[in-house]
């Protein structure tokens, strides 16, 4: 009787104690102790997560998987939050997952306008050379214009398109990882529960698998450096940012190998792979909207012309083409989840606690698909609702730095596409907008048909 009683006294004062937790927290759906809401949540699919629990509340909620995520679901929320309070959410999750694999960043050098035409020359010189146009799969074609920019920034060098077996290599690798996480639940509840991680037999398959897996793709940027060693000179002016890192190493304590391979890592990973889905979507939601391409066309041909690519100076004057790459952006909406935040203080949203040291998704996939003035535009400035680099302190690298790599490639990526190409679709082949289930949400590899303007 004495044991009964002890025991449900250990259990009232647990779940008391949980449930004090949770009240800490902005209200969400009831959690379960322990468990919180994991099996409430699809963990391949993350970005429908919202779309079930966001209409309850107010754009701030806790879910817990099974530790404490805040999410961020309305426009006024994510700003008030990255903006208005930016210091509040700045940081990142100070754990050992994000510290094994996505470690700092260092933007190192700016990216120039030259290079990216010059990849995109490369590019249409390389759709000029497929034989049947009556069916291309323009997948590896963007992967190599893209590719190829962020190769040669780093690396001093670009591929050509009939030899370029290691970027095949190494893309096809970390899609494969990708999509192993998005089959791996345990890997978001370590991130969330850390302590976990501890366990030898939990730990290996919450991170450790994944971790080693990516080191071994990581083998393409270990050579890559090393390959761009060999022909280093430290009184030569640099040519690429290994080199310009190399010369500054000796005068500059932080400065390190082994954050040299993880910074061209992070660059690889974060600038390659969401450029090149954002320009396949792009080129399928033209396929599928041909008014809108002719628009565009018509745009690029009474800007530019016909006789030399489409310029960075050109953009102010192209209205129509500016609407359609931001449309585009919101459309592909290729971030089921967003990288996390820390509160690095107590801080407030809406009107909502958040305890400091809780981890934050700024759920940008929602606020695109879901929010009610794109369907009834008025006259607010919807482009600052098209969130794809989110907001604040923590946006997107490739977008805040002085020449905002990631918009002049799809800028001049997809007016270089449609100046020389109409894009249609396949007779009696629909367009298939159902995205792989992965984080990146990318697009089915399918056909359409290119032909000449
Ligand atoms: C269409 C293409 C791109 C999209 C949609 C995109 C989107 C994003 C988003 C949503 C974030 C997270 C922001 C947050 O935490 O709130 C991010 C972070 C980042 N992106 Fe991009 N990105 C793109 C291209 C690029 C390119 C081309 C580069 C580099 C050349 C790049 C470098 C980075 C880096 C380094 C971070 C981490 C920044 C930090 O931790 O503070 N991205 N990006």
């Amino acid at each position: 009787m004495l044991l009964l009683i002890g025991l449900a006294t250990a259990l009232i004062y647990g779940l008391y104690r949980y449930y004090t937790m949770v009240s800490r927290y902005p209200r969400g759906p009831m959690p379960w102790p322990i468990i919180g809401n994991m099996f409430q949540q699809d963990f391949a699919r993350q970005h429908l997560t919202s779309i079930k629990f966001a209409p309850s509340f107010d754009g701030v909620f806790t879910l817990y998987t099974p530790g404490p995520v805040v999410y961020l679901t309305d426009y006024v929320a994510l700003r008030e939050a990255f903006v208005e309070r930016g210091d509040d959410f700045a940081g990142r999750p100070d754990n050992i997952v994000m510290e094994e694999l996505l470690i700092d960043f260092g933007m190192g050098k700016n990216l120039m306008e030259e290079q990216v035409l010059s990849s995109v020359r490369e590019y249409l010189d390389a759709l000029d050379k497929i034989e049947n146009k009556e069916k291309v799969d323009l997948c590896w074609y963007i992967q190599l214009m893209v590719g190829n920019i962020i190769n040669e920034t780093l690396f001093g060098y670009r591929y050509k398109y009939d030899d370029c077996a290691q970027l095949i290599n190494y893309v096809e690798d970390f899609q494969k990882w990708i999509g192993d996480l998005a089959k791996s639940p345990e890997f978001v509840v370590g991130f969330v529960a850390p302590v976990l991680l501890k366990i030898p037999f939990i730990g290996y398959h919450c991170l450790y698998k994944h971790r080693d897996n990516m080191r071994k793709i990581c083998q393409y940027i270990v050579d890559n450096v090393q390959r761009c060693m060999d022909g280093y000179k430290s009184d030569d002016e640099p040519t690429c940012f290994v080199h310009a890192y190399k010369q500054r190493m000796p005068n500059n304590s932080f400065l390190d190998d082994d954050n040299l391979v993880s910074t061209c890592n992070d660059f690889f990973l974060a600038g390659h792979e969401t450029t090149t889905t954002t320009l396949r979507w792009a080129v399928l939601h033209l396929a599928m909207n041909q008014e809108t391409q002719e628009n565009l066309r018509r745009e690029v041909h009474a800007v530019v012309g016909r006789d030399r690519l489409p310029r960075m100076a050109d953009k102010s004057k192209m209205i129509y083409t500016q609407a359609t790459v931001l449309e585009v952006q919101r459309m592909a909406n290729i971030l089921g989840l967003n990288l996390a935040h820390r509160t690095t203080r107590d801080t407030v949203v809406k009107g909502h606690r958040i305890p400091k040291d809780t981890m934050v998704n700024g759920d940008i996939h929602y606020v695109m698909a879901r929010d009610p003035h794109f369907v009834n535009p008025e006259r607010l400035d919807l482009a600052d609702r098209v969130v794809a680099f989110s907001l604040g302190k923590r946006a997107c690298a490739g977008e805040v730095t002085v020449y905002s790599l990631a918009r002049v490639e799809l800028f001049l990526g997809l007016t270089a596409t449609v100046q020389n190409y109409h894009i249609l679709p396949r007779d009696g082949e629909p367009i298939d907008f159902e995205p792989l289930p992965m984080n990146i949400l990318q697009p089915k590899d399918q056909y359409i048909r290119l032909e000449k303007v």
